[in-house]
């Protein structure tokens, strides 16, 4: 039995850092994808390669994966394939063969990809009773305890949840998720991504430090998480001035995504969605504390060269930004944002148009 199957990267709309904090968010699947092409085999070892890492094939027994030394890529998948065996899943043996189109590094997930494209191949591989919420689960556990990146679910539920045409919406306190219509083709408009070409990596410290931060400050407010507070004003009895910042963040971008999502529900201009998307770029660099020169610069040419809004996603420290253009301002904004990265001093931008794609399936 064998086959192929692909996942994609994503990138969001507007919702960040929410997930690990109970709240909301609203990303949508890339047309990029991770391709795994799988095989079942029964000699109980699970063999990976990767188009991009040539020379780097690996092979473990499939069921010595918790002690096994797995260092760079190949933790990913390897990953996923120990969460499936730690859960009690009989896999007789392996082959995955990894070609992955989703740029690493630029705050896209690409880590989300890989894990969700063998996470899908291996349950119909075996046919597995497994549902989506089990393959969004064990890809963030193994990116959490295969890995080491402390990350939360967001990209792994748009990996695996997202349909073409669609944002997905996620209310991850009651871990509950719905398609919103978001065809900016209609409307005339585009969502450029800039990736500032400035690597970022989950597994660095920042990320985890912003998460303990949030718990800090959640629990000096005596709340489980962050996303049951839905009032800004009750962050600012926190004492602690930086803990009151992220606090800030997280509940603010909660209250913009909630109105995102209502003004796309009623079918208003997108357009008018910009300023909201401008201003979770000043949380995530005031309060949040996690942009960059790049960023910031990406996002201030995007914006005085006529972009809607425009703001950095993901998980900060580098990646992209996205800005909401009318379709025929989108060369005119790549060009000047390419142009001040070259007055800058900067490494060139790579830019590129999100179409809303599906989510992980089968292709052969
Ligand atoms: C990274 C993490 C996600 C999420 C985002 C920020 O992509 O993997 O879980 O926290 O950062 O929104």
């Amino acid at each position: 039995m064998s086959g192929v199957w692909v996942a994609p990267g994503r990138v969001n709309i507007i919702g960040e850092h929410t997930d690990y904090n109970g709240g909301y968010a609203l990303p949508i699947a890339l047309p990029h994808v991770v391709t795994c092409t799988a095989a079942a085999t029964s000699d109980g070892l699970v063999r990976v390669s990767s188009r991009q890492h040539p020379g780097e094939d690996t092979e473990q027994p499939i069921t010595g994966l918790a002690a096994a030394q797995v260092t760079g890529w190949s933790r990913y998948p390897l990953g996923v394939v120990h969460e499936y065996v730690r859960r009690g899943h009989d896999l007789t043996g392996l082959t995955l063969e990894l070609d992955g189109a989703v740029p690493v590094g630029a705050g896209l997930s690409s880590s989300a990809a890989v894990e969700c494209a063998v996470a899908v191949a291996i349950r119909d591989l075996f046919a597995l009773p497994v549902g989506d919420a089990d393959i969004v689960d064990i890809g963030r556990t193994a990116e959490n305890s295969y890995v080491g990146a402390a990350t939360g679910t967001l990209d792994q539920s748009a990996s695996v949840l997202c349909t073409a045409g669609h944002a997905l919406f996620l209310d991850f306190g009651r871990d509950e998720h719905a398609q919103v219509p978001f065809d900016l083709a209609a409307r005339d408009l585009e969502l450029l991504v800039v990736d500032t070409n400035t690597p970022h990596r989950l597994v660095d410290g920042d990320y985890g430090a912003r998460r303990r931060e949030c718990e800090a400050a959640a629990a000096a407010l005596d709340v489980a998480t962050l996303g049951e507070i839905t009032e800004v004003a009750a962050v600012e009895r926190l004492g602690d001035p930086v803990l009151r910042c992220r606090a800030r963040h997280i509940v603010s971008e909660n209250a913009r995504v909630l109105a995102v999502v209502a003004m796309l529900r009623e079918g208003r201009d997108p357009r008018e969605i910009g300023p909201i998307l401008t201003a979770g770029h000043a949380s995530l660099r005031d309060d949040f504390a996690i942009s960059t020169p790049q960023l910031d610069t990406a996002v201030a040419a995007a914006l005085a060269a006529g972009a809607h809004g425009a703001r950095m996603v993901g998980g900060g420290f580098g990646g992209s930004i996205i800005a909401l253009t009318d379709a025929e301002r989108t060369g005119h904004i790549e060009s000047r944002i390419t142009q001040m990265f070259h007055t800058e001093g900067f490494s060139p931008p790579r830019t590129f148009v999100a179409i809303p794609s599906a989510g992980a399936h089968r292709v052969l």
